[in-house]
């Protein structure tokens, strides 16, 4: 049995690997050659990921792969995407190069408005909570200037304060809700930071607000936090051509295609369980942007998901028809991203990513990656209505087959060959790869 250790993350980063190996790995040596390889070589860099969390030992590599060829707005971009999974950028590309050649993207901000809150409990006469309100309200905005003065000097900064009376959930629980403007920044930190000033400034008044009795003025702050559920801070992309140019098979006419691809979505639309997965395929190309450019894909994925929701019940972000003879499809999606502040200025890569997209504004970048979750949900349901997802999935995942089986360039060469003319599923590739080396 293992035992706990003390004061890990006071080790050195050689020390916590000999602790770390000798009691969690079968083969430390091997354990430890295999964390060294993945450093960089690079002492400088090394130590920036080193310090970007506690207790790193290693880097764990994802590949950063482009999808170019993507007209947005009349501009033309090189996405890149930081993902694992085979076939993402194979399908974001291909999707990218469908539309191209039929007028590109349309992207449109719906909003940029940022939320955060204090949660509190009160007991007492709810009049005179809203009247105390009326008056700190003032103090709240003018008590957080040191916070906010550089965000309003750029045309941003608080929006909105409102008090919200939630006993109707919980006895005795408020909220101060509160709307932010953080322009290029994903806004967390001074979010919070100004969250933290209005509990601060709130509890401190109401101990000498004269009308309030001694029991109204312990307001009992619970937390104060940004929430990452933004249902106003929301990009619009879409695209549309004619059914007539809507060609894609042999096997189907364009309308036909059309009215697959509308079916497809509107299943997705109603039912939650193909909706989660339609959605999921949307992720695919939305994660890969926001990782490759330093963003925080959980915040994005916990809100996108709510978003999904929130007319009652779990459904699809995309939408299709057919109005005119005319096929559109388009994506509505709640993205609250940075291009500056956080890794986005830390992380060489991400830099890089920002400037292979042109050092985009946080309302370009939201339009680039709402561009990319629609174009993955376009090649995902054209698969799925078409050939079907295997096909392209197992060319893709062939080479991740090859490479766990062992197959040398010459082997894997001869057998991707093969598998141009041949269904490729795991025991086909095994079986062949087997018979190739008897
Ligand atoms: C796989 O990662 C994503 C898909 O399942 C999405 C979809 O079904 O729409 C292909």
């Amino acid at each position: 049995m293992n035992k706990p250790v003390e004061g890990f993350s006071k080790l050195t980063k050689d020390q916590k690997i000999d602790w770390l190996t000798a009691n969690y790995t079968q083969d430390p040596d091997n354990a430890k050659a295999l964390l060294h390889r993945y450093w960089n070589t690079d002492a400088k860099i090394q130590q920036l990921h080193d310090e970007f969390i506690e207790n790193t030992i290693t880097n764990y590599y994802l590949p950063f792969g482009i999808a170019p060829n993507f007209l947005i707005n009349e501009k033309l971009y090189a996405i890149p995407m930081a993902i694992e999974e085979s076939s993402v950028v194979a399908a974001a590309s291909k999707a990218a190069k469908f539309w191209l050649s039929r007028g590109g993207f349309k992207s449109t901000i719906l909003g940029t408005e940022k939320i955060g809150q204090v949660h509190f409990m009160y007991s007492g006469d709810t009049a005179k909570l809203k009247n105390f309100f009326e008056v700190v309200k003032p103090k709240l905005i003018s008590e957080a200037s040191s916070i906010t003065r550089n965000m309003e000097k750029r045309g941003g900064g608080i929006s909105h304060i409102e008090l919200r009376e939630q006993t109707q959930k919980m006895p005795n629980y408020y909220q101060l809700h509160c709307t932010f403007e953080t322009l290029d920044a994903m806004g967390a930190n001074f979010i919070n930071s100004c969250l933290e000033s209005f509990a601060k400034t709130f509890k401190k008044e109401a101990q000498i607000f004269a009308p309030f009795t001694e029991e109204e003025r312990n307001i009992e702050v619970v937390m104060s936090i940004l929430s990452n559920y933004v249902p106003n801070c929301v990009v619009k992309a879409e695209v549309s051509c004619s059914v007539d140019e809507f060609k894609v098979s042999e096997q189907m006419s364009s309308r036909q295609f059309a009215e697959k691809m509308v079916r497809a979505v509107n299943i997705a639309k109603i039912e939650p369980y193909r909706a989660v997965t339609h959605n999921k395929g949307i992720m695919n190309g939305v994660d890969a942007v926001v990782l490759a450019t330093g963003n925080d894909f959980r915040a994005i994925e916990a809100a996108a998901h709510a978003y999904a929701a929130k007319d009652g019940a779990y459904s699809s972000l995309t939408h299709a028809k057919i109005e005119d003879d005319t096929f559109y499809f388009w994506i509505e999606i709640p993205l609250a991203l940075g291009t500056v502040g956080g890794l986005t200025s830390l992380h060489p890569l991400v830099n890089l990513a920002m400037e292979i997209l042109g050092k985009p504004t946080s309302k370009e970048l939201m339009q680039i990656v709402a561009v990319a979750g629609l174009a993955q949900n376009f090649a995902a349901v054209r698969s799925l209505v078409t050939t079907g997802i295997q096909e392209g999935h197992m060319k893709m995942h062939l080479l991740n087959i090859l490479n766990q089986l062992g197959a040398n360039e010459a082997e894997k060469n001869t057998l991707i060959d093969h598998f141009k003319k041949n269904t490729a599923t795991h025991s086909a590739v095994v079986e062949a790869f087997q018979k190739l080396r008897e």
